[in-house]
């Protein structure tokens, strides 16, 4: 029986023993780059024709892995694969199936630092944002694992005499996973693992910019024990395999993160009744963001300004969660945005493999010409504070940008940039300013800055948002603290890490006898 869930602390890379770790790592990793990664479907290592190279976004000359890419008819197969493998797997004791998250939380945790040296390579993470997504990893691996024991178990009902009922939560069948590269750990192997231990079998279809963090993910699963037709590991192009994925007649449910566009692509292709499909496709979808941190008149200014930048330029702003519209009450509007430039000329961008480096590079090509597409529009619709600049002779650099006196309807206040770029928009009145904030299609993260209880009362009812913060960052939610997932438009509001989580990859049974 396992104790309570805790956090997995962070690591402390002020002491150089620590940093010691990681620059080992750092190097042992090197020695693995290049290694072929073949698709695993029933536990079969499969090398098709076609490959695609894995690169490190700091240093695009540098090939990380070769990675196998599935095709439709190899992604139909792990499906089918998949579905043979679920009448076996449902019927493992799930405190079993738990026991297997224990022990690849174990391992992860032994091998912390070479997942995070990966992370850094992969992702572009900085040391402390590849520790957090290891740590993210191991507590969803933690928590999922606890939350199997305790749905599994019948559930408390209401008795009457006569009859003997019980009430359980069954798996439902195949799951096609598809994450997002920008936690390609911890969110890759939360969707995966929380479906898993359910009792379902799943296809993992990695991100594509991440594939091989997700391949020595799916091995450290079957060094824990996890057999291996469970889960399929099938990385591909999602605008060529992902249909098939969905639109097979044996996929039960997709838990997908990622882009609104894809979301709301696999929703309504999962809605279509395909020959064969016995069921109603269940998906979960969790989406982008346009996330605002707004600033009262009153607030500490200096902390506000603090949260702003750790929210907009952590991991170069591309998490769902970033701060991408700061919202500022006119009295302070000058001093708060001097304040968050000040704060960002001290940031310092390059390789994130060094340790000090605040802001490494954007994941690919594609995100650095949509982001400068963004950043050359930012600056017609606004006025350049700082950055603007972009390097992609080695890696895909951009510098941190803020673009102040942004209107709100402005398409660099509206649309999900995901790269370090910030708008700063004035706001007449705190209650303009939360109109403002609510006032695009998302609602996933937001924070205020206030000292007035009644304003934070007033965001309470007001803001609408999935995850809402008070005097701190918008970004950083911990497993169990804070249950991630957005209203509108960001998605389903699956609140992963939380305890409505699991139940979402599982059904209630009912059975009832009389007696
Ligand atoms: P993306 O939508 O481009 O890709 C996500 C995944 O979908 C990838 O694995 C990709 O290969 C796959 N895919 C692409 N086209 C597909 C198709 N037609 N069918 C099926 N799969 C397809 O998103 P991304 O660039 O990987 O991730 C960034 C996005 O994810 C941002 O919008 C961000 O806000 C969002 N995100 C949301 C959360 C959250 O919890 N709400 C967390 C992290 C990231
Ligand atoms: N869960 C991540 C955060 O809160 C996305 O920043």
């Amino acid at each position: 029986m396992m104790g309570p869930f805790s956090n997995e602390p962070m690591t402390d890379f002020s002491l150089a023993d620590n940093r010691r770790l990681l620059e080992s790592a750092l190097d042992d990793i090197k020695r693995s780059y290049g290694q072929l990664y073949p698709l695993l479907i029933g536990g079969r290592e499969i090398i098709p024709e076609s490959m695609k190279q894995s690169i490190n976004p700091a240093r695009h000359g540098e090939t990380l892995g070769i990675v196998a890419q599935a095709d439709r008819k190899r992604a139909a197969e792990a499906v089918d694969i998949a579905a043979a493998a679920f009448e076996r797997w449902k019927r493992v004791d799930p405190a079993a199936r738990a026991r297997t998250l224990y022990k690849a939380a174990a391992l992860l945790r032994r091998r912390k630092h070479e997942f995070s040296a990966w992370l850094v390579a992969e992702a572009g993470k900085t040391w402390v944002e590849a520790d957090v997504d290891t740590a993210e990893a191991i507590d969803f691996l933690e928590y999922y694992g606890r939350e199997a024991e305790r749905l599994c178990a019948p559930q408390p009902l209401v008795r009457i005499p006569g009859e003997d009922n019980e009430w359980t939560y069954v798996p439902l069948g195949v799951g096609i996973v598809i994450p997002p590269w920008n936690f390609p750990l911890a969110i890759m192997a939360g969707m995966t693992a929380s479906a898993v231990v359910a009792g379902n079998t799943v296809v993992l279809k990695p991100a594509s910019a991440t594939p091989v963090i997700a391949a020595r993910f799916v091995r450290l699963m079957h060094e824990a024990g996890l057999p291996e037709d469970v889960i399929q590991f099938v990385p591909g192009s999602g605008g060529e395999i992902g249909d098939s994925l969905i639109d097979h007649p044996l996929t039960r449910f997709v838990s997908f993160t990622g882009s609104m566009e894809v979301g709301l692509r696999i929703v309504e292709r999962a809605a279509r009744l395909q020959p064969g499909q016995r069921w109603i496709k269940r998906v979960i979808a969790e989406l982008g963001g346009k996330d605002a941190i707004v600033v009262d008149r009153d607030a500490d200014l200096v902390a506000a300004s603090q949260g702003i930048v750790q929210s907009a330029f952590g991991y170069a702003g591309q998490k769902c969660s970033a701060c991408s519209r700061a919202i500022i009450h006119a009295d302070v509007y000058d001093e708060v945005t001097e304040r968050v430039t000040a704060l960002t000329r001290r940031l310092t961008i390059g390789d994130p493999a060094l340790y000090g480096t605040d802001v490494g590079p954007v994941i690919d090509r594609a995100a650095y010409n949509k982001i400068r597409q963004y950043v050359t529009a930012g600056k017609q619709q606004g006025r350049l504070l700082i950055g603007g600049g972009m390097d992609d002779g080695a890696g895909y650099f951009v510098e941190p940008t803020i673009i102040a006196d942004v209107d709100s309807q402005a398409t660099l206040a509206q649309d999900e940039i995901f790269g370090p770029v910030l708008a700063c928009i004035r706001a007449d009145d705190f209650g303009h300013a939360l109109a403002i904030a609510n006032d695009t299609p998302y609602g996933l993260t937001g924070s205020v800055y206030s000292n007035r209880r009644e304003r934070l009362e007033l965001a309470r009812d007001l803001f609408h948002v999935g995850n809402l913060y008070f005097n701190r960052k918008c970004t950083g939610a911990l497993v169990g603290v804070h249950p991630f997932g957005g209203f509108n438009l960001s998605g389903t509001d699956s609140k992963a890490g939380g305890p409505d989580y699991l139940i979402q990859f599982m059904q209630g049974k009912v059975v009832s006898e009389r007696m």
